[in-house]
């Protein structure tokens, strides 16, 4: 990777001089300036822009919303330093466009590896064409988002359900999943309710399919407010449900919640595709494996030529494997799209959350993990979305597991 030219704002001294020797120690390059016009007018030469303290006319978030506005800087990642540990002030960052937050008091590795891993993102992507930019997505409003892969096992229905966890734990009695993977579909399981009504015995229920109050009868409720539209109970009962039941469904429960999270399955028919279609975004999670990521990329052949929805999937890592062969830049490559947002591997907590009913974000709320679905939902619906916390790529994580000292920040948790 070239060495990263930086530009840091900041009219702390101390704060900037300790930034600046972690990095330069790293091989960046980094310019400091105190003043935000003129930072934001030197921008465009660098490829990483670290906000910090700045002048009391102006905040930091109002620096970089401004600085988001522009679509010059748009490509160039911004890393929002909080002054303090308080979710609020990250929220306030990312909510103005950061691509990552790091608070104060922070580990040096931490600071070098968000860094690098801003580089390595961005870097990697710039030579791919975007199929759906993050940025677009966290500016609109969505109230339909679909997960779907084209590989079973890649962590669909646990992308959806923690993403919809997220949102309903926002808004309780306002969204609901829907579990279109009518074969085998497992949401309810995921989310440890059991269902009176499916999917099924809706599509059969012909006014109530059509009624944004009666189709809120078929859903199971979990006990933090998400409605949960179950899959059918048996593989013969799929066939039961048609393109037209799905496309009546869809727009009902739209009518009835602020925001719906579809479980598309990992199969490709008429009903999947109405649900792509429908969707306002797509989150299509994969897994570093030859395989999968061709199985990506003819599915994204396919449908370029049929319809829109790619442009608005966006790609998520998720790291089912213990060892990475695989690189995000060969991930990168071997799809031909560039990645969103990646999971970390974990042997113990997804597979308990399953057997325990209880999505990550709730039953290891302070984890990583449960971080990174709450960014997955703020780039699923937008601006309303889940606070994203933090951004940090596989790699930080390797780092922190290191035991050497702490360096110049001291460590934050
Ligand atoms: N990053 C990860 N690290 C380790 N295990 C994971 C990870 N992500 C998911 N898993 C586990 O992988 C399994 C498959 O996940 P999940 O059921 O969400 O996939 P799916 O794509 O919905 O599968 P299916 O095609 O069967 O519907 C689950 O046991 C889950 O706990
Ligand atoms: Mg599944």
């Amino acid at each position: 990777m070239p060495a990263q030219s930086v530009l840091l704002l900041d009219r702390d001294p101390a704060s900037s001089e300790l930034i600046q020797r972690v990095l330069s120690a790293g091989g960046a390059s980094v310019t400091v300036m105190d003043d935000a016009t003129a930072a934001m007018n030197a921008a465009a030469d660098h490829s990483l822009v670290i906000i910090d303290v700045t002048d009391p006319s102006t905040t930091a978030a109002d620096v970089c919303r401004e600085m988001r506005s522009r679509s010059a800087l748009a490509s160039i990642p911004v890393l929002c330093i909080c002054q303090s540990d308080d979710v609020e002030e990250r929220i306030r960052f990312l909510e103005a466009g950061a691509d990552d937050v790091i608070a104060k008091p922070f580990d040096a590795r931490e600071l070098e590896a968000r860094v690098e891993a801003l580089g390595v993102r961005f870097t990697t992507s710039r030579d791919l064409t975007p199929l759906a930019s993050s940025e677009t997505m966290v500016n609109r409003p969505r109230t339909l988002v679909a997960v779907y892969s084209p590989k079973g096992g890649a962590g669909t229905t646990t992308v959806a359900t923690n993403v919809a966890t997220v949102m309903a734990e926002r808004r309780p009695g306002r969204v609901a999943i829907i579990d279109l993977d009518l074969q085998f579909g497992q949401v309810a399981t995921h989310l440890n309710v059991r269902p009176r009504q499916t999917i099924a015995d809706l599509a059969r229920d012909e006014q109530s399919r059509r009624d944004a109050d009666l189709v809120r009868t078929y859903a199971a409720q979990t006990t933090f407010g998400l409605a949960v539209f179950a899959a059918p109970s048996s593989p013969e009962l799929a066939e039961t449900v048609t393109v037209e039941h799905v496309g009546e469904m869809l727009a009902s429960i739209c009518a009835a919640y602020d925001f719906v999270v579809v479980d598309a399955g990992s199969y490709l028919d008429e009903r999947s595709l109405t649900v792509l279609d429908q969707a306002e975004g797509v989150i299509l999670p994969i897994y570093p494996e030859i395989a999968a990521l061709k199985a990506a990329h003819v599915l994204i052949d396919y449908l370029s030529g049929t319809s829109a929805i790619v442009a608005k999937t966006s790609f998520i890592l998720n790291n089912l494997f213990v060892r990475e062969l695989l690189k995000l830049r060969d991930v990168e490559n071997g799809l031909g799209a560039k990645i969103a947002l990646d999971l970390p591997y974990d042997p113990f907590l997804y597979q308990k959350a399953v057997n325990e009913g209880v999505p990550v974000v709730r039953g290891a709320a302070r984890t990583l993990i449960a971080e990174r679905f709450a960014q997955i939902a703020a780039l699923a619906f937008g601006s309303q979305g889940a606070p994203v916390l933090v951004n940090v790529a596989a790699r930080a994580e390797e780092k922190k597991a290191d035991k050497k000292p702490s360096g110049l920040f001291g460590r934050r948790r």
